[in-house]
């Protein structure tokens, strides 16, 4: 049995051929329509969602399945005291897989060390978002037609932005990557991102609070939020979180085929503006979240058509 909690569980070669999957799950949609029937999907959210768990939800309703699970902590035994341990040991009586968002890094780890159902991390904490990672893949490689030989501006909120840290392990694994971090000081990407992943793989990067010295080399730009709800005061928050804001004006400074994604939800980081520029691909991302959900189900699950 197979769970899905870091974007490294599955090699480059694995990761492909989710994205060619996925990517066959658009055209195709009706090749897959029952394949997992009577088989039931978990969502255990113990954090706020809207993308991800209604991904999931469509995913596995899409691929003739059924779904059930609870979206806040508050709703759930949780709010009474019961661990992860116990609430994946439960179940797994009940489900033949799920998807667990929690605000502590490592929960949904140590929830696959007791279940006996597959786990796929929808989010942990500040730390890991793989399945988000999955849906960045396919829209990179659907928008530049390649996973090499890119250089990926990251902005905004890198210090608290698991999808950043998981997007940049992932990719890193392509040859010819290269990182433009852009934040203000505060909100840096980790170091154990520069001295796990970065340096040891002579993956080339730079940082820098100048997003519009960055935007002229970029193929591809990844916005982010500034994550309020990692913030221990307001204050802070208050004060870092128009750092960067995308308008219509700035992208005048960028490549014509530069590529914007955002892993939503977007805040203030995106001017309205944006939406209609054919460079945007945050909503089109969203679209592609489905395909690649359906695909890691179903490999998880070791169903073929
Ligand atoms: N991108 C993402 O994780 O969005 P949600 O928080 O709405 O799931």
């Amino acid at each position: 049995m197979r769970h899905m909690i870091d974007p490294l569980d599955f090699s480059t070669e694995e990761v492909l051929a989710l994205l060619d999957l996925a990517d066959d799950m658009r055209q195709f949609p009706q090749k897959y329509q029952d394949v997992c029937a009577r088989k039931k999907l978990a969502t255990l959210f113990y954090e706020p969602s809207t993308r991800t768990r209604l991904s999931f939800e469509a995913a596995m309703l899409n691929l003739g399945g059924s779904v059930l699970g609870f979206s806040s902590a508050d709703s759930s035994s949780a709010s009474k005291g019961e661990s992860v341990a116990d609430t994946i040991r439960v179940i797994s009586c009940y489900a033949d897989i799920c998807a667990m968002r929690h605000p502590k890094e490592g929960a949904p780890l140590r929830a696959s060390r007791f279940s006996r159902i597959p786990v796929i991390n929808a989010g942990d904490g500040g730390h890991q978002h793989p399945t988000q990672t999955l849906t960045d893949l396919m829209t990179i490689r659907s928008r530049k037609g390649r996973l090499d030989h890119l250089t990926i501006g990251l902005c905004g909120d890198l210090k608290f932005g698991r999808t950043v840290h998981s997007l940049i392990k992932s990719i890193s694994r392509f040859e010819g990557i290269r990182f433009v971090l852009i934040s203000p000081d505060e909100l840096r990407v980790p170091d154990y991102i520069i001295n796990e992943v970065l340096k040891p793989g002579n993956i080339p990067f730079e940082e820098t609070t100048s997003l519009e010295k960055a935007l002229p080399q970029l193929d591809i730009l990844y916005m982010t939020r500034v994550q309020k709800e990692r913030f221990f005061n307001e204050e802070d928050y208050i004060r870092l979180k128009d750092s960067y804001i995308l308008t219509e004006e700035k992208m005048r400074l960028a490549p014509n085929d530069m590529a914007v994604l955002h892993p939503l939800p977007r805040v203030n980081e995106i001017a309205l503006g944006v939406d209609n520029d054919p460079r945007a691909a945050y909503f089109e991302q969203v679209q592609n979240g489905v395909y690649v959900r359906q695909a890691l189900i179903m490999t998880l699950l070791g169903l073929t058509v």
